[in-house]
């Protein structure tokens, strides 16, 4: 398989760790109902080209996302190893139907702004704390590790331009419920690479070190690999990515594929930045992903790949 020639650039971190979530973020997007089977060969797919986090399904509720509704299923074929890979869930319901899985990781997920709380969570602003809170607090009891996300970092379809500080003031509220990781999403893929880099130095004055962050683009625009980039330049270590570029947020209007990971690889490769994924495999598994789905992948890296031959 061809693979970029390595230049290393010192200044930039040896190692990463990609947070896959083409399972849940990519799925929950999808038109049509993919088997729970099939799922879960896709899951497992992943885990054997080697990435280190695979987020596996949501406990929402299956009126607000059907294509999740079977996540206990999912778990249930899954069996030990799916107990360590992340779900996410919005509310103490979503964490009871986790833990009769034994999972012991979970996500919660809030938002930067007013509107896309009201259309993803059927919750105010502040209101999304106050659903948050016994969740976090139940799930640390229990011993679980939890991630918190926050959505429209970037921009909001709805409301346009969001203030840095009102991102910075929501995702540290949701951070200091009890996470141990903070991912923020350009959830409609409009951000730019100074956007990023300021946005990172806002938290990281907020006391957030690169450590307690995660970077999570969605590709709209094409700036996903530039903005992991500028992320990469700012000593981000943990990215979150979606094997073949699918994904995006059924509640949220505009919200296309995830950075692809084979993309990431692909840049992290050619810096000598250690991933531990193997790309010809995790090719491989995005074009059998696209069969089972009936459309090409949306990723560059799968498609020169793929044509490649073998
Ligand atoms: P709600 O309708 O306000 O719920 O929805 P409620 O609390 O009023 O409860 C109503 C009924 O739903 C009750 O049942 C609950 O038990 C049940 P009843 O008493 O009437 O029989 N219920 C549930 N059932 C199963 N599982 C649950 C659950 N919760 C309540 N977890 C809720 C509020 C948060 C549940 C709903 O808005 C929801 O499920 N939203 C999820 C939307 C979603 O999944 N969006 C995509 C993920 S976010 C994303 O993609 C962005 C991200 O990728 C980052 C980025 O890109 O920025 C993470
Ligand atoms: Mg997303």
């Amino acid at each position: 398989m061809t693979l970029p020639q390595v230049v290393r650039d010192a200044s930039l971190p040896e190692r990463v760790t990609i947070y896959e979530v083409g399972p849940r973020d990519g799925l929950q997007n999808e038109k049509a109902l993919v088997p729970t089977d099939t799922k879960a060969e896709f899951v497992q797919r992943l885990v054997r080209a080697g990435l280190p986090v695979v987020e596996s399904t949501s406990f929402v509720h299956p009126r607000w996302v059907p294509q999740l509704a079977d996540a206990a299923e999912l778990l249930d074929l899954l069996g030990e190893a799916g107990k360590d890979m992340p779900v996410l869930v919005p509310n103490d319901r979503g964490l009871d139907r986790a833990l009769e899985k034994g999972v012991r990781h979970v996500a919660i997920f809030g938002s930067a702004t007013e509107t896309f709380a009201q259309k993803n969570l059927n919750r105010s602003l502040d209101e999304q704390f106050a659903m948050f809170e016994p969740t976090v607090r139940r799930a640390r009891e229990h011993g679980l590790d939890v991630r918190a996300y926050v959505s429209m970092c970037f921009g909001d379809p709805w409301e346009g331009e969001v203030p840095i500080a009102q991102v910075v003031e929501v995702g540290k509220r949701l951070f200091d419920l009890g996470a141990s990781q903070l991912s923020l999403g350009d959830t409609i893929g409009v951000g730019t690479a100074a956007h990023v880099t300021a946005l990172l130095a806002a938290f990281n004055e907020a006391g957030l070190p690169n450590d307690s962050l995660a970077m999570h683009f969605h590709d709209t625009y094409g700036q996903a690999l530039a903005n992991a980039t500028a992320a990469l330049r700012c000593g981000i270590t943990t990215f979150d990515a979606s094997a073949g570029g699918l994904g995006g947020c059924p509640y949220a209007k505009s919200a296309t594929g995830n950075l692809a990971t084979e993309d990431l690889v692909w840049l992290l490769t050619g810096l000598g930045i250690e991933h531990g994924v193997d790309l010809s495999e995790l090719v491989r598994t995005s074009v059998w992903m696209a069969g089972q789905l009936g459309r090409p992948s949306p990723s560059a890296v799968v498609r020169a790949l793929a044509d490649s031959g073998p």
